[in-house]
């Protein structure tokens, strides 16, 4: 089956300065994927390069297997959201979202049914006449949707459309995203900050690191088996403990300041060396007993600390307790009613070896 759309090896430089370098995404037909990434690591300069508002200094963008370098932004069949909106003032909602049919030769009254229905779809035919300066913020989120979605576009770019709204509205919003986009079988690039908005949303996620892709994967894969420690880091929480790997026959002996990890051989993931790495493990896979003093050859999976501070999250308790060595760790505690351990008292944090990925130093 051909891509919807593809980038080959994409690279950009702004002056001196390498925006982006290699670039290489396949996507699927009806694929939502999400763009995540700190700030200024090139998420938004690659959606330019789709949209046609920038040009690629490397590498080809390709859509159902057609070069698309020559073909200006306005004929490439895409629709775009940006962050603000971008809305015309001056015009009604209804205007805005048959603005880009104008341009698309479509006579009036054909625009006119089309806006209509758009904005029926994203629950706004009640708000016609609205101008912009009428609208909520969600409302304006949806005529913005509605205007990307009315001329049928066969990949949606979304930056970060959701970024100005509240926790709440968010969450309805991306659900309504997804019915929306669905709905058009589009497929769907969107930017956001919010990683958790990302693991609900997308069936794949590309994690931007310095203008490169760190990983690209399920929201899953991503979780469960992060690539380095920055994938690790950035998508949900982990903790991350420095360690040394040895094998010894079938089994990998992780040795820690003051714990032991053993896992089988292969668990380990291909090619990764014996020597320096670090240990990730959820705070979810960490189970909390109380401190014993045992030998550390004696307990091994299992490592020892001081609870430092006990964070009430209603429907779950996250601890907080320092190592040895100084450095934090967090278990995620999911019955509020089971804790007994008040700060300064000594616990044992244990894991299953099957939750813990090991990850080069
Ligand atoms: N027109 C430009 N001229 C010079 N540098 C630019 C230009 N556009 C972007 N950059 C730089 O390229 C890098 C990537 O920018 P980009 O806007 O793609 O980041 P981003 O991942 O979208 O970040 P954010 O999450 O903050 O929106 C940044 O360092 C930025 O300063
Ligand atoms: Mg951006």
């Amino acid at each position: 089956m051909t891509s919807a759309l593809q980038l080959e090896g994409l690279g950009k430089s702004f002056g001196h300065f390498r925006a982006l370098h290699d670039i290489s995404l396949d996507l699927q037909q009806g694929e939502f994927l999400t763009m995540l990434g700190p700030s200024g690591s090139g998420k938004t300069t690659t959606l330019q390069l789709i949209a046609g508002f920038l040009q690629p200094d490397r590498g080809r963008l390709l859509m159902k297997g057609r070069d698309i370098a020559g073909i200006p932004a306005h004929r490439r069949n895409i629709g775009m959201v940006f962050q603000d909106y971008a809305l015309f003032p001056h015009m009604t909602a209804l205007d805005n979202v048959a603005f880009p049919l104008e341009s698309r030769g479509i006579g009036k009254l054909e625009r006119r049914r089309r806006a209509e229905e758009m904005l029926g779809v994203v629950n706004l035919g009640h708000l016609l006449d609205r101008y912009p300066r009428q609208l909520s913020g969600g409302q304006k989120q949806r005529v913005a949707l509605a205007r990307a979605l009315v001329y049928d576009p066969e990949v949606v770019l979304l930056d970060e459309p959701l970024g100005a709204l509240d926790k709440k509205l968010r969450t309805s919003m991306q659900l309504e995203i997804l019915r929306i986009t669905r709905r058009f079988g589009a497929t769907v690039i969107s930017v956001t900050h919010d990683q958790e908005e990302a693991l609900v949303m997308s069936d794949r996620i590309a994690l931007f690191s310095q203008g490169a892709l760190a990983q690209v994967g399920t929201p899953k894969e991503l979780y469960a088996k992060p690539a380095n420690a920055f994938v690790a880091d950035f998508v949900g929480e982990s903790n991350l403990l420095p360690a040394e790997l040895t094998r010894a026959g079938g089994e990998a002996v992780v040795k820690g300041d003051g714990w032991l990890a053993k896992l089988p051989v292969d668990r380990l993931a291909v090619g990764l060396a014996d020597g320096q790495v670090t240990l990730m493990v959820r705070p979810e896979a960490l189970r909390l007993s109380a401190g014993d003093a045992s030998p550390v050859a004696q307990r091994p999976n299992s490592i020892e600390a001081t609870v430092k501070q006990v964070v009430y999250l209603g429907s779950a308790l996250r601890v907080h307790a320092q190592l040895p060595n100084g450095s934090i760790i967090q278990i995620a505690v999911p019955d509020v009613r089971s804790l007994s351990f008040v700060p300064e008292t000594t616990v044992r944090a244990s894991w299953d070896a099957d939750d813990v990925v090991i990850l080069q130093a």
